[in-house]
């Protein structure tokens, strides 16, 4: 056992996230959503998060713990979501850790949850290439990063100008009269659709960056479904959830092999909520494979807001002999990659 054993802690968005790894093996991932609480919103409600953050975050730690078969002596380190996030609900993981980190003893690593949406790949499918391209689509972020190193060096190259492609899933959803978070619903429907029967716009598509925009499609998705409701036509809620799915993966995909392209890179990582979408994970699969790039996807588990993917990073922190961080670090809303 002298891979050190590290409690990852992520709060950022509405779950609380408790992770415990031994080095790369994953020993326990307890998660506390506030999910339902947010629904009737139809998105997070930052104080209803902090809340839940709060009441969540020892019987999390504590579970973790007893699911991992290991006690508090036995952590060598804590990690935790630094940002960026949701500012209160940051605060409540950055305190736990602090107060975790200062009672046992050990060392404190605040960490970037983007490079933990990345990290996270590692508990499953072995260690990172090096370097490799990763497409992190959620709720709160769309981005593209070349990752020479996930521990010391992430390069953002681009992201999202207006929505992230989750939130453009949810508020779709929305329109089409389908439960928060609507992502899963929208995959589900478009099963039974067709992807090419409305011809939706795909923002940026030949604009020559690698950056996203995603408020357009969505407002035309709106415009449409209104414009056929109001002359009292019936719509084909599979056919819309499925011709705006592949407008986003169509993007993404596009986007994302581009990068790896630009920088000649061979391994394309997928990760964040939105990579758990069927649809995305096939058109992925294709295109990589007609373009010679290996594709690594965690599962759906480990894509979305998790804690084990906060001590993931920490454990290459750790091992990487990297300098913990001071007890006085921010919880920072926007922390840069
Ligand atoms: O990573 P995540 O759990 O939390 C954030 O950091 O946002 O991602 C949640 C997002 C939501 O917008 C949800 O609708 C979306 O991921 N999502 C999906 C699917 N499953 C979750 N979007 C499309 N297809 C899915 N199957
Ligand atoms: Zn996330």
């Amino acid at each position: 056992a002298d891979q050190p054993l590290v409690l990852g802690i992520e709060t950022s968005c509405d779950e609380t996230g408790v992770g415990i790894v031994r080095g790369h093996t994953l020993l326990a991932n307890t998660i506390a959503s506030s999910v339902e609480q947010h629904a009737r919103f139809g998105g997070v409600v930052p104080e209803v998060a902090s809340r839940a953050h709060l009441e969540a975050m020892t019987p999390a730690v504590e579970r973790a713990l007893a699911e991992a078969g290991v006690g508090f002596g036995d952590i060598d380190a804590i990690a935790v979501t630094a940002g960026p996030g949701l500012a209160g609900a940051l605060l409540v993981g950055v305190a736990a850790a602090k107060a975790y980190s200062l009672g046992l003893g050990v060392p404190l690593y605040g960490v970037n949850h983007l490079a933990a949406h990345v990290a996270v790949d590692q508990l499953e499918h072995g260690p990172l290439p090096k370097p490799c391209v990763a497409l992190l689509v959620s709720g709160g972020h769309s981005s593209l990063l070349l990752v020479p190193d996930v521990a010391h060096d992430v390069i953002s190259l681009g992201s999202t100008v207006d929505d992230a492609a989750g939130e453009a899933f949810d508020k779709v959803a929305r329109v089409l009269g389908l439960p928060f978070p609507g992502g899963p619903h929208i995959d589900r429907e478009a099963r039974e659709g067709s992807g090419a029967a409305v011809a939706f716009p795909r923002g940026k598509y030949d604009d020559g960056t690698l950056d996203f925009s995603f408020s357009g499609l969505k407002t035309a998705v709106a415009r449409w479904v209104e414009a056929r409701r109001a002359a009292g036509e019936s719509i084909h809620v599979p056919d819309v959830a499925a011709s705006f799915q592949e407008a986003v993966v169509d993007v993404l995909t596009r986007k994302a092999i581009d990068a790896c392209r630009r920088y000649d890179v061979r391994d394309l990582l997928i990760g964040g909520g939105v990579a758990a979408n069927s649809r995305l994970r096939a058109l992925a699969r294709e295109r990589c494979q007609a373009a010679g790039i290996r594709l690594r996807v965690p599962r759906p588990g480990l894509c979305t807001d998790n804690g084990a993917m906060v001590a993931a990073l920490g454990a290459d922190l750790v091992s990487g002999g990297a300098a913990p961080s001071a007890l006085t670090i921010p919880a920072d809303s926007s922390l840069p990659i």
